[in-house]
């Protein structure tokens, strides 16, 4: 299949996990990939080696996504260097756990920084350059958390579920101009975000039980395929919604 040839992608979170394994996907199918995240050497080997492997063109970009005057510039700079974009992958996202009530303010502004303020920063500066087109795409990256119940991750499950609202409002608010929005809610990717699950002092891994797929992890790779299914024509009458990957761990 060959899905992107002649689109325009950028993807944030590129240099690991569920959105090294898109960028690798998007490639494979011939899309002009922009790749950003807060790991701009890591960003940069991929990028590398995805041009070299798959023979499409790519740029790399090093931007913090919690920083909104940085990811409008970055996403301007991309898109110039592109001349314009078509498609925004938003799957950077960071975990971290702690019981609620110990949690400091800190603790908790920094995963709603990086993951809800950075899914608003990331489609504000993309949106001008998406509807640009006649047809564009918004993929936002939720997580099971959102809409099962998590122990220790409240801040996480909040910023999740904020990904989610905002992009069914994005969908209705834009669908006359031809943008698709729509979020993969995951659950169970074996990536590096696992090694940040740490279990608070004294927690009951009973209560963890409901967030397990019963099948084994996935890999990277069957995120990737759901977001490039999402991402390509082949979903072109699907908006406004989520697709749950999480290997039936919420049924
Ligand atoms: N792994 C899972 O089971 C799972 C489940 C549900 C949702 N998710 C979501 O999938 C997304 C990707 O996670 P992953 O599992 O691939 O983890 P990962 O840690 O392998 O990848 C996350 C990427 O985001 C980048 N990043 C982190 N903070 C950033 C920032 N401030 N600015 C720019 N880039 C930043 C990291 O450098 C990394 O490359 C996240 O949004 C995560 O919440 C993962």
């Amino acid at each position: 299949m060959k899905r992107f040839e002649g689109r325009k992608v950028v993807i944030t979170g590129a240099a690991s996990g569920v959105g090294l394994a898109t960028a690798e996907r998007i490639a494979e199918e011939g899309g002009t990939l922009a790749l950003m995240d807060i790991n701009a050497e890591g960003v940069k080997k991929v990028a590398a080696s995805l041009s070299e492997k798959f023979g499409v063109k790519t740029v790399s970009y090093g931007l913090d996504v919690s920083n909104g005057s940085q990811v409008k510039e970055i996403i301007d700079q991309a898109a110039k260097d592109l001349e314009g974009f078509d498609t925004l992958l938003h799957i950077a996202g960071i975990l971290r756990t702690y019981h609620t009530h110990e949690m400091t303010f800190e603790q908790w502004h920094e995963i709603i920084n990086v993951n809800l303020h950075g899914t608003f920063y990331a489609c504000h500066a993309a949106l001008p350059h998406l509807l640009a087109n006649k047809h564009s795409v918004i993929v936002n990256m939720s997580s099971t958390s959102a809409i099962g119940s998590h122990p220790w991750m409240s801040a996480y499950a909040a910023s999740k579920g904020g990904v989610i609202s905002f992009t069914r409002a994005l969908y209705i608010e834009y669908v006359k101009r031809g943008l698709r929005a729509n979020c993969v809610v995951g659950g169970g990717i074996a990536t590096p975000l696992h090694a940040q699950f740490r279990a608070p002092e004294g927690a009951d891994m009973d209560l963890l039980r409901g967030a397990m797929p019963y099948v084994s992890f996935a890999k990277p790779k069957h995120a990737a395929s759901v977001i490039a299914f999402l991402a390509s024509d082949d979903a072109r009458f699907v908006n406004g919604t989520e697709v749950r990957a999480d290997g039936g761990a919420l049924s």
